[in-house]
């Protein structure tokens, strides 16, 4: 994976992270993460807590130093050309980033400056955004008076603002009812088809079914299994103690590949993974 100072490959386009490793004192938080996300595609990063999805994302976007290994994240190395990659990419952590007292609308504007806009095109793009995540009519009240799900959308709506390449969107429902977790799921879809690459993680595995077209498995700071949903589900294989055969769920792949014990309304056991 040879790579060329300040050029961009085509083939270091959307994510590349090979054998990325991490330690926070005794405590092992990456131990050889290495994934590769195709530009324009989805990958949904699953993992129980603690398995070191933040910790890979915060490395991929450039706020953590890896102790080995390396990434390319649209097209330039994180280490080397972090200023490269900021200019490209977007981050939704996983806690919310925007200031409670001022209005959607001077976050937006705030965070269009802060990525060096001018002020005239920082308030045009606040106010596409502000329309696009359905939030024109909150656009001038305090984010103190928001509701989770429109402080989620306005999050969403600010690591827009660039237009980045890459997307990092880290546990980006998590608190959200389910009414306003399908509503940013269809935020998220409209972006991912103008070709925005994005890596998800999420504790919601349905999450992961309707949005990604590659999932990857992450355990103890490596990834475990990687492929399309139907792919690790045919890994698992179907359930055969029911009558009629379906596939087992993406929850149940979970629990099996991360070594959990799943409580199932049957007595089936799922084989390990060959
Ligand atoms: N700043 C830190 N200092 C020390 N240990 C840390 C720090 N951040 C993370 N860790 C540890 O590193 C490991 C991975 O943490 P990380 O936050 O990446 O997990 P995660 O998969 O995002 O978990 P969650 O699902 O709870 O968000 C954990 O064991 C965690 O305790
Ligand atoms: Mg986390």
């Amino acid at each position: 994976m040879a790579y060329e100072e300040g050029v961009p490959a085509a083939e270091h386009a959307g994510i590349v992270a090979q054998d990325l490793r991490k330690q926070y004192g005794e405590r092992t938080a990456l131990d050889g993460f290495t994934l590769r996300v195709r530009p324009g595609t989805v990958c949904g990063l699953l993992g129980p807590n603690g398995a070191g999805k933040t910790t890979a994302v915060r490395i991929l976007s450039t706020l953590l130093r890896p102790d080995g290994g390396h990434a390319h994240v649209a097209g330039y190395d994180v280490v080397r050309r972090p200023r490269q990659v900021r200019y490209r990419i977007g981050l939704v952590g996983q806690h919310a980033c925007v200031d409670e007292i001022l209005t959607g609308r001077q976050n937006l504007q705030l965070f269009g400056r802060l990525g060096h806009l001018t002020a005239d095109a920082a308030r045009r793009r606040a106010g596409e955004l502000l329309d696009q995540f359905g939030l024109a009519d909150a656009a001038d009240r305090a984010v103190a008076q928001y509701s989770g799900g429109m402080r989620r959308r306005l999050d969403l709506a600010t690591s827009l603002i660039l237009r980045p390449a890459v997307l990092f969107l880290d546990e980006p429902t998590t608190g959200l009812d389910p009414a306003a977790r399908i509503d940013v799921w269809s935020r998220i879809r409209e972006l991912v088809g103008t070709g925005t690459t994005v890596l998800l993680t999420t504790q919601y595995l349905e999450e992961a079914d309707q949005l990604a077209d590659q999932i990857a498995v992450i355990d103890a700071g490596r990834i475990v299994a990687e492929g399309t949903p139907d792919e690790l589900k045919a890994k698992v294989g179907p359930d055969r103690v029911e009558t009629v055969t379906r596939k087992p769920t993406l929850d149940e792949v979970f629990l099996h590949l991360t070594g959990k014990t799943a409580t199932r309304s049957t007595e089936t056991v799922l084989e390990p993974a060959r």
